[in-house]
């Protein structure tokens, strides 16, 4: 299922992001921000358990999560959005996939992998994090690459997409909720997102 986040603080952000004159400090903080505002959306329907306390007033019934998180930034620009869901999440556990995707062919390129124990545990929910939907190739292929390796309970976590890798994506997992702060309009002949906000990785790391 696609979920666009139409909230009017992630789309204000999200508009000071796409600026070609916002720098790298203003395009990391406002990534952070929306990374934040997004995940409460997206946490909005964790299970919970019923817990006893005692506050200093009272013995009461109460309620916890019931339920690991792994955030899985893909590498590089994925890394932009682990800070500001950590802040909230702070137990959340996180594993890294490196992939490239090469500039000629679009295709993505493994080159790292590594997770924590807890991704294959059943009450796990596993959030994989990209700014950019392009041609979906890199998310499917990182999704891919979780499930062979025994992840459930995925959810995709992306700031642009566009509708061809919506489609490419629900067509490949139709099992992972795809969560975007924006559906942009289509992608260029280039394979960068229409009107997108450029290249995120060299943007959030100052590459050019
Ligand atoms: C970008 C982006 C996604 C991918 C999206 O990464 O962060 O991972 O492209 O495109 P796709 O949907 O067509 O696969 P890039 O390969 O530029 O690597 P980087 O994060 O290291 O900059
Ligand atoms: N990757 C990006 O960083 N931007 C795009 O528009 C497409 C892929």
């Amino acid at each position: 299922m696609l979920h666009v986040l139409n909230h009017p603080l992630i789309t204000h952000k999200l508009t000071i992001m796409r600026k070609s004159e916002t720098g790298t400090k203003d395009f990391r903080q406002n990534l952070d921000e929306i990374a934040a505002l997004m995940a409460y959306e997206i946490c909005k329907d964790l299970p919970m358990k019923p817990v006893e306390i005692d506050t200093p007033v009272a013995h009461m019934k109460a309620k916890e999560l019931d339920c690991e998180i792994v955030l899985i930034p893909i590498l590089r620009a994925g890394l932009g959005l682990v800070n500001g869901i950590n802040n909230l999440i702070p137990t959340a556990k996180v594993g890294f996939i490196g992939l490239y995707r090469d500039e000629d062919t679009l295709k993505p390129h493994e080159y790292f992998a590594k997770f924590p124990p807890t991704m294959t545990m059943d009450n796990t929910v596993n959030m994989v994090l990209d700014p950019m939907l392009a041609t979906g190739g890199s998310a499917i292929a990182a999704i891919e690459m979780i499930k062979k390796r025994g992840a459930r309970n995925i959810k995709l976590c992306c700031l642009v997409g566009a509708p061809e890798g919506v489609s490419a994506m629900q067509q490949a997992h139709p099992d992972v909720d795809i969560y975007l702060a924006a559906l942009d309009d289509h992608l260029n002949e280039k394979g960068y997102i229409v009107p997108g906000l450029g290249d995120a990785g060299d943007r959030i790391f100052g590459t050019k």
